[in-house]
């Protein structure tokens, strides 16, 4: 089964940019080269900063363009996007009892669950009593199928310290829910803004640069907080033997020159 990911394309405003680049454009390439290439996979998802600011102009932007995007899509916020803001765009969107915008998707492969971590207008993440037990049920309902993981925050430092401090807050207790199920196969999230796999608690995680600015591994390298580096988006590719992640850097890809 194949999933795209992608994450953090931090949508202003239309008609305005970000950090001096067109994160419309760099969104509108990105998912006409999926739906090009890769129109056979189950879904995309995708996870958090949808929006730089939660504008609402931003959200009914993103809803126009989904549209006429062939691939079954899952939205996903992090700590740019206005929760608010985000399902009066998109009031079809799943919540959960407590109105997190959490959603589970039964596949081939196994139980897919998507994290809202979003803890209010501020960085860092949060994931509360309320949506562990969310999670506690579901991990529950799942028995011993296969689970995936989808989420903004990672509940683990990235050995950035800019990052380190903004990550979910509480990741004992998080980690604690999840270590009731023995069977999640993998953790996918945003947020770093960057490509990193991390294996934590026995659990492969692997994140990827966002589609508009990145944050340098070094913040000295380039002498602030965020940098352009090529975006990405992920294929993961699962069957009963493994997970593959690939890393796309669509906008970056040329034919080289042959003769
Ligand atoms: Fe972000």
């Amino acid at each position: 089964m194949k999933i795209v990911h992608i994450t953090d394309f931090h949508l202003p405003a239309p008609g305005e940019d970000l950090w001096g680049l067109d994160a419309h454009d760099r969104l509108d390439r990105c998912l006409t080269d999926i739906a090009r290439w890769h129109g056979d996979a189950a879904f995309c998802v995708m996870t958090g900063d949808l929006a730089d600011k939660g504008d609402p102009a931003a959200y009914a932007w993103l809803r126009d363009r989904l549209d006429d995007f062939p691939l079954k899509t899952v939205l996903m916020i992090g700590n740019h996007d206005s929760r608010d803001a985000f399902l009066a765009a998109f009031p079809t969107a799943a919540r959960d009892d407590n109105g997190f915008v959490q959603d589970v998707l039964e596949t081939e492969i196994g139980t897919c669950l998507f994290l809202d971590t979003v803890k209010g207008p501020v960085s860092e993440g949060q994931y509360c009593v309320q949506r562990r037990a969310w999670l506690a049920a579901q991990l529950e309902r799942a028995q011993d199928r296969p689970v995936w993981i989808f989420m903004h925050h990672p509940p683990f430092n990235v050995g950035m310290p800019y990052m380190d401090r903004i990550k979910l807050e509480e990741p004992e207790k998080f980690a604690n829910v999840l270590s009731t199920h023995g069977n999640v196969r993998h953790l996918f999230f945003g947020h770093i803004h960057r490509t990193a796999m991390v294996n934590w608690r026995g659990i492969p995680c692997t994140s990827l640069p966002g589609l508009n600015h990145q944050v340098p591994l070094v913040s000295e390298s380039v002498g602030g907080s965020f940098s352009v580096e090529p975006p990405m988006y992920g294929i993961i590719l699962i069957d009963g033997d493994s997970t593959i992640v690939h890393f796309d850097a669509c906008l970056d890809r040329t034919a080289v020159e042959m003769g």
